[in-house]
C-alpha cells in the first residue's frame, strides 16, 4: 500500500493510473477508522481496480475548535487497517499541505438548495461548506470513478449527491448502510471518546429509534417525534440536540406520514460531551 503525503505526489500517482485507464474507487475519511469505514473500503476494493482512501481531519468543517482539537488522530493504526482490507493507496496530507492559506481562511459559500438549512446545517453553521470544500477538492485531485459514503451521515450524503449534480463531477456516489456495534450503537470515530459505561448508554439511541418503527403508523408524526426525544432523554447522560422526521429526498420535515414515500428520522444526541448522530428509515 502506498502512503501519499503531498498533493504533487498524488497528482503524479493519479495521472499514472488515468494513463492506464484504471477505475478508481475513493473513500474520503477523517481517519480513526472503524468497521463502518472498512466496509466502504472493502466495497471500493471489490468494485474498482484501485482503491484510494484519504485520511484528513478537515479543519474547515469544524465550527467548534474544541471538537477539532479532540478529534482522534490515529494514522498508524488506520494505515494497518487499510492495508489489511486491500487498499491501494492512502492520501494523508497535513492541513498546511492540503490547503493554501487563502483556502484555509476563505468562507466558502455553496448553494445546497436548502438541504443545508436543517439539522446538522442548523446546528453546525458552515459545516457543509467545509465538507463540500474538502470533498470537491479531493474529487478534483483523485478523479474517482466511484466514491463511497456511509448513510450514517445522511444529510452529508444528500449534499454530496447535490454537489456532484450541480458541479457536474463525473463520479458515481455510492451510499452504504450504517454499520452498528452489537449493541446497536452506530459505529463512529467519536465512539472512541466514550467510556465503556457511556457506550452502553448510547446504545439506547438506536434501541428507541428502532422500536419506534414498529408502531409509527399508529401515532402522528408529532407524537412520535416528542415521544422519541422523551424516551432518549429519560436516560441520564443522554440529551437529544435535535430529532427531525424528514422527507428522505428533500430533508424537509414532514407533518403527516403520507407527506412522503421516503421518510427518515435523523437524530443528534449528546452522550456527556460527545456528539453522536444516527438515523432510522420509516418507509
Ligand atoms: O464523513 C466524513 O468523515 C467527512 O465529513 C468527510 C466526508 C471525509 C469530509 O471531510
Amino acid at each position: 500500500m502506498d502512503l501519499i503525503k503531498s498533493i504533487a505526489e498524488l497528482e503524479q500517482y493519479v495521472a499514472a493510473l488515468k494513463a492506464e485507464n484504471k477505475k478508481i474507487g475513493f473513500v474520503p475519511t477523517m481517519g480513526a477508522l472503524h468497521e463502518g469505514h472498512l466496509q466502504l473500503v472493502r466495497r471500493a476494493v471489490a468494485e474498482n481496480e484501485v482503491a484510494i482512501v484519504s485520511v484528513f481531519v478537515n479543519p474547515t468543517q469544524f465550527n467548534d475548535k474544541n471538537d477539532l482539537a479532540k478529534y482522534p488522530r490515529t494514522l498508524e493504526a488506520d494505515s494497518a487497517l487499510l492495508e489489511s482490507v486491500g487498499c491501494t493507496a492512502v492520501f494523508a496530507p497535513s492541513a498546511e499541505e492540503f490547503y493554501t492559506e487563502e483556502e484555509m481562511n476563505t468562507t466558502f459559500q455553496f448553494d445546497f438548495a436548502g438541504l443545508d438549512e436543517v439539522m446538522e446545517g442548523k446546528f453546525r453553521p458552515g459545516h457543509f461548506n467545509g465538507v463540500v470544500q474538502v470533498v470537491s477538492k479531493l474529487f478534483h485531485l483523485v478523479q474517482p470513478t466511484r466514491a463511497y459514503f456511509g448513510e450514517k451521515d445522511f444529510q452529508q450524503l444528500a449534499i454530496i449527491r447535490h454537489m456532484v449534480r450541480s458541479m457536474q463531477f463525473d463520479v458515481e456516489i455510492i451510499g452504504c448502510p450504517i454499520v452498528r456495534e452489537e449493541s446497536g450503537l452506530a459505529r463512529s470515530s467519536r465512539n472512541t471518546l466514550l467510556t465503556e459505561e457511556q457506550r452502553a448508554l448510547a446504545a439506547n439511541i438506536h434501541a428507541v429509534l428502532k422500536e419506534s418503527t414498529s408502531f409509527y403508523s399508529m401515532t402522528t408524526v408529532h407524537e412520535l417525534h416528542d415521544a422519541t426525544i422523551a424516551a432518549i432523554n429519560r436516560h441520564e447522560g443522554l440529551e437529544v440536540e435535535y430529532y427531525d422526521i424528514v422527507n428522505g429526498d428533500t430533508l424537509q420535515s414532514i407533518e403527516k406520514w403520507e407527506d412522503a414515500d421516503y421518510v427518515v428520522g435523523c437524530i443528534t444526541v449528546y452522550c456527556g460531551s460527545v456528539r453522536l448522530i444516527d438515523n432510522i428509515r420509516f418507509k
